[in-house]
């Protein structure tokens, strides 16, 4: 049965260009299940765009010495025709500094505004005086509260996950100026999500049946039962949508409350250029919604904005939030800032033509179910190994021999051998087994079967051996060949959402382009006999270790430029004068107990006989050292430092540490001459501990 879907691919922060985690977690799998439901006859609204407002795009800009608009403009050419390029079949690719957007979004904004679904609430919010500006989101970082990474942003923890305000931060210093920030009041509007709280748990259990994945479930399930808070919705900064209401002046929506619209006004974009009514896509219930997205995003699509539509009050809400995790590149996380990534742009230059082989080889190894690493040689692997050895190999022997037998006309078949039946009865039930597979969102089990039908092509000629018969039985091999040829035709049809391009050059080969998804099940024959096929061309080539190399080397190259800035020392640290000096009450303490916090990869919770007395100190060095190193040693301890809870345990008191010239974390050790106030010093501050 056709339906209606209107399907969101996570907009990309415009301040870079795509790399292959946004092509594997978030891209390449919302083209494959859009491009399946068109082939399969559903109505379909493909949507995505730059997400151009925030933060880091501002910061990018003051860098670089140009305006924020400057930045988005730049990457906003680059992504979008990186994407035409690549073969992504967005409906729209719009941005959020398009006027329609700031309209949309003001009027949201507007309407929960004037259904009073905001509190409006002075607070105190940090702000960085040297810099004259507010510090929310990623204007801030500090160690996150619930998991003890020393570099949370103020809205996010990369590291666990969690969804954060700027002011729960510890230690928290500014982006621009690295000043502690000071606070200081200011009016914001916030969405409660507490209000929401009963609505959202029910919708995601309902969610659960159906089959949403267990990665997005379980993280959704887990911040509604921590209990949620009111959220801002508005900052104080000059880049961003202006708030529309009184009381607004100088104010901006949050880019994660705009952004998100952004699926909206770039649907409204669309319709109106294609003469569609955009509601019918975002209103009607028959409409299934479905949000690609990874991991770090799903706070903000499985509660923040099906609150804020619930609130709303006239929109649909998602039928599923397929989240991928993360994908990794030779073993280690990508990264923008290190330059540990492969980037889109540069792959289409290296790699001409060859859009298919890179689809092909992030979604055999996409990050599903857990994160997953993308390595050179496995690249090469499934490129020499599959596509050019399977499917390849398949396509050009039955063209080839097409062509060489019978001038590319081809034969008519006569009796099918049981052999034939059996072969063609398989062919029949692969869309349905495909189909599942990306109905359920599991494509790397998709693209595999596709080269299950590839190997049993292979089989099938390996097994009736055509080119033997040739000399012996030409009716044989009429039928051989006439059967394989049937087999060839349900490949271009079926590959087409993982292939695209691979699809449309086969089907120029066989010189057939009218069969669609559901005939490969139900039609007897898919191309005639006495049909006219071109000739062969390859559709696959090897790649050679060369390539490879060339690639290896410039990640090689970008660890020696990290390792090269790694090595640049710290600057001291602004002059403190002796009295600040004398303030601190420095004693020699040693570790009875220490235990790992749980749920955390860096607290060790400490129990330390100082002297005075024995007190519990939680220090964030459990990524250098375990429990057993610690126990028993004598170490440095700050003992008037102001208490502090992190995870809840209230921390009495700091343990001393330092990095040695190698960057390792090492203790301030009274039983060795090291001691505070020698050349040693302490080069990053007092560690957390
Ligand atoms: N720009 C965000 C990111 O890259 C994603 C925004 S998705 C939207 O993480 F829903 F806000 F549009
Ligand atoms: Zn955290």
């Amino acid at each position: 049965m056709s339906k209606r879907y209107t399907i969101t691919a996570a907009l990309p922060y415009t301040n870079g260009p795509i790399h292959i985690g946004h092509l594997a977690g978030v891209y390449v799998p919302a083209d494959i299940y859009s491009r399946y439901l068109r082939l399969t006859g559903n109505d379909v609204a493909f949507i995505c765009g730059s997400d151009e407002h925030g933060v880091p795009i501002t910061i990018k800009a003051k860098k670089e010495g140009v305006t924020p608009q400057d930045i988005v403009d730049k990457y906003h050419a680059i992504i979008k025709q990186s994407f035409i390029d690549f073969g992504i079949t967005f409906d729209n690719y719009s941005r959020t500094t398009a006027k329609i957007h700031h309209d949309t979004a003001q009027e949201f904004f507007k309407t929960l505004y004037d259904k009073n679904e905001f509190v409006e609430e002075v607070t105190e919010q940090l702000y960085d005086a040297e810099a004259n500006q507010f510090l929310a989101d990623r204007f801030v970082t500090g160690t996150c509260p619930k998991c003890g990474n020393e570099e949370a942003y103020g809205d996010q923890c990369e590291s666990c996950g969690s969804s954060l305000n700027a002011t729960d931060l510890i230690n928290p210093k500014s982006a621009i100026t690295g000043n502690v920030p000071s606070l200081k009041e200011t009016k914001h509007w916030f969405l409660p999500l507490n209000k929401h709280e009963d609505f959202l748990r029910e919708w995601i259990l309902k969610g659960h049946k159906k089959d949403w994945k267990p990665n997005v479930y379980g993280q959704v399930k887990s911040w509604i039962d921590d209990g949620l808070r009111p959220r801002a919705v508005t900052r104080d900064l000059d880049w961003g949508i202006p708030v529309p209401v009184e009381g607004g002046e100088g104010k901006v929506l949050y880019v994660w409350f705009d952004a998100p619209i952004g699926y909206i006004s770039a649907t409204k974009e669309w319709a109106a250029r294609e003469g569609k009514n955009w509601e019918d896509y975002w209103k009607d219930e028959d409409t299934k919604l479905v949000h690609f997205i990874g991991k770090d995003n799903i706070v903000f699509h499985c509660i923040i904005f099906p609150a804020m539509l619930k609130a709303e009050g006239s929109y649909i809400l998602p039928d599923n939030v397929p989240a991928n995790e993360f994908l990794n590149l030779e073993g280690q996380k990508l990264s923008t800032s290190k330059n540990w990534a492969v980037w889109l742009p540069d792959y289409l230059i290296d790699f001409p033509n060859q859009q298919d082989v890179l689809r092909y080889a992030l979604t055999a190894n996409a990050p599903e179910s857990k994160d997953n690493d993308f390595t050179w040689k496995d690249f090469q692997a499934r490129n020499n190994n599959e596509l050019v050895a399977i499917f390849g190999n398949f396509i050009n022997r039955v063209v080839v021999l097409t062509n060489k037998y019978y001038d590319g006309i081809i034969p008519a078949p006569s009796d099918y051998s049981t052999i034939d039946e059996e072969t063609l009865a398989a062919v029949k039930a692969y869309p349905a087994v495909i189909s599942s597979s990306i109905e359920r969102y599991r494509f790397r089990e998709a693209s595999q079967e596709l080269m299950n039908l590839a190997r049993l092509g292979n089989k099938y000629l390996a097994d009736e051996e055509p080119w033997k018969t040739f000399k012996t039985d030409e009716a044989r091999t009429e039928t051989v060949m006439f059967v394989a040829l049937q087999i060839a035709s349900a490949l271009a049809v079926l590959s087409e959402p993982f292939l695209p391009f691979t699809s449309t050059k086969l089907k120029g080969i066989l010189n057939s382009n009218g069969n669609g998804w559901k005939d490969v099940s139900t039609k007897d024959i898919l191309i005639p006999a006495a049909h006219q096929i071109g000739k062969g061309e390859l559709l696959f080539s090897k790649i050679e270790d060369s390539e490879i190399q060339i690639q290896l080397d410039k990640l090689e190259a970008s660890k020696k430029a990290n390792e090269a800035e790694k090595k640049v020392v710290e600057p001291q640290k602004e002059e403190i004068t002796f009295d600040d000096f004398t303030k601190l009450d420095l004693r020699v303490g040693t570790i009875i107990e220490a235990e790992k916090m749980p749920k955390t990869k860096k607290l060790l919770v400490l129990k330390v006989d100082t002297g005075i007395d024995t007190r519990t100190i939680v220090s964030g060095i459990a990524e250098s050292f375990s429990p057993e190193d610690v126990i028993g040693k004598r170490v440095t301890v700050l003992v008037n430092l102001a208490p502090r809870a992190l995870r809840g345990v209230e921390s009495q008191g700091m343990i001393l540490m330092t990095e040695d010239e190698t960057g390792k974390l090492v203790f301030v050790n009274p039983d060795t001459s090291t001691a505070l106030s020698t050349s040693d010093g302490v080069k990053n501050g007092l560690q957390i501990s």
